[in-house]
């Protein structure tokens, strides 16, 4: 498990060898390959979620944080393959699948996906917005 762009241990960006060979390891052993990307997801990095633009795919990956836009929600995503053994009631909790928190989700995500969003980050990040500084 780990961030595919470390935050809480200072900005530190794994070079894309690195992460293939994460990959790499984890096929050859068979372990899951989780991607945490609570501060990296939901636009933060000008793709949707940052793993996006590293060639390398997790098979889970947990979201939150900006998903919700400041309301609380988290999210695991992962494959078809492994979904299928998440039966209802095997990963239970008191406020999960909360209707509001969902819909809050899902306007965020809208949001968010919107073309121009994401480049809006892309260009932040470029330092070609005027004003903007880093
Ligand atoms: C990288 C990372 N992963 C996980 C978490 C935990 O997220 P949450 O507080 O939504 O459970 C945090 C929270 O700061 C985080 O920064």
């Amino acid at each position: 498990m780990m961030e595919p762009l470390q935050g809480e241990g200072g900005i530190v960006s794994p070079d894309a060898a690195f992460l293939q060979g994460v990959r790499e390891l984890c096929d050859k052993h068979n372990a899951l390959l989780i991607f945490d990307e609570v501060q990296t997801g939901n636009g933060r990095t000008g793709t949707f979620y940052a793993y996006q633009q590293t060639g390398v795919t997790p098979d889970i990956l947990s979201t939150a944080k900006s998903l919700g836009g400041g309301f609380p929600i988290g999210a695991m995503l992962t494959t078809e393959k492994l979904a299928a053994h998440m039966k209802v009631g095997v990963h239970g909790s008191t406020y999960g699948g909360n209707p509001l928190a969902c819909a809050v989700a899902e306007a965020v995500v809208n949001e968010i996906s919107k073309p121009e969003v994401l480049a809006g980050v892309k260009e932040r990040e470029a330092g070609s917005v005027k004003g903007w500084k880093r």
